[in-house]
């Protein structure tokens, strides 16, 4: 029987997607608002964007990864390169998931067309379908300029992790009444500029609430609440690779554990000489 690859456009021609036109696109995201919920994680390589693609519908290549894989004090170490180099790993590891990337910190703020130079980068090296950027209001002029110019831009609002230094920590937000109001601003100015999802991360559950009814498009919760559009964790956080997580986290797995029990075992063989053993060497014929 022989199989026909059509490619999609989030494909490479070197990579056929054996599902034709089945990744799920930005409309399908936006028309989940108010629907059933929507399954974002990160991914930052091959693999893991092969382990859990087929149980979402967005991977996303968060900037987190500066210190999930590269032990950065903070994402604002992370570079345009990196982003790139796990983007494309993560396209190449998915078929269903559309896969957003985020605009590391230095990357897009300057101006718009700062901006459009980064995420057309990103878009060409990587193939994914969106970026996320962080900020409110004042990035609005740049998410209009992005998707205007077809570049789908997700939003990110609340605790911004890219403004550690300004804020001071990863404390969670909007406690004062002043700073709830501006992150629902903050949400509307985006969604009005024209992007298609939005983040809330850190925020006291009632501001999450208040932002998910106050845009039309759908807002992606992490430590926000069970009645946003959707939630994302980072995906090594929830599968139990750290032992310090934040309290918005739930472990859903002990990765951690088993590699370590795993390390141990080997080390344990390696040691006693039982390891190779005859299934794992090979002998003259
Ligand atoms: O960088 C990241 O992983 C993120 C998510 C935690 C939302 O921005």
């Amino acid at each position: 029987m022989s199989t026909t690859f059509t490619i999609d456009t989030s494909t490479s021609r070197a990579n056929p997607t054996p599902a034709p036109m089945k990744r799920v696109t930005v409309p399908a995201i936006r028309r989940r608002k108010g629907g059933e919920p929507i399954v974002m994680l990160t991914a930052y390589t091959v693999r893991m964007a092969q382990l859990l693609d087929p149980h979402c519908e967005i991977l996303l290549v968060g900037d987190s990864l500066g210190q999930v894989i590269y032990g950065l004090p903070s994402s604002v170490q992370v570079s345009l390169e990196m982003m790139c180099a796990h983007g494309a790993a993560v396209v190449r590891g998915s078929y269903h998931s559309l896969v957003v990337v985020d605009m590391p910190f230095g990357s897009y703020e300057a101006s718009p067309e700062q901006a459009f130079a980064s995420a057309s980068r990103i878009h060409k090296e990587t193939g994914c379908a969106g970026v996320k950027l962080e900020g409110g209001a004042a990035m609005a002029p740049t998410v209009a300029f992005l998707s205007e110019r077809g570049i789908p831009v997700m939003g990110h609002v609340g605790l911004t992790p890219q403004a550690v230094n300004q804020l001071g920590g990863y404390g969670a937000r909007g406690r004062s009444e002043a700073e709830a109001e501006k992150i629902v601003a903050d949400a509307v100015a985006l969604e009005r500029a024209g992007a298609f999802a939005i983040v809330v991360e850190g925020v006291i559950e009632p501001i999450a609430v208040a932002v998910t009814e106050a845009v039309a498009c759908p807002v992606i919760g992490i430590g926000g609440s069970a009645r946003c559009d959707g939630q994302v964790l980072v995906a090594e956080d929830m599968l139990g690779m750290f032992e310090r997580v934040p309290r918005f986290v739930k472990r859903y797995a002990a990765i951690s554990e088993v590699i370590s029990e795993a390390a141990a075992a080997y080390a344990a063989e390696v040691r006693a000489r039982s390891f190779p053993g005859p299934e794992q060497t090979y002998q003259p014929k």
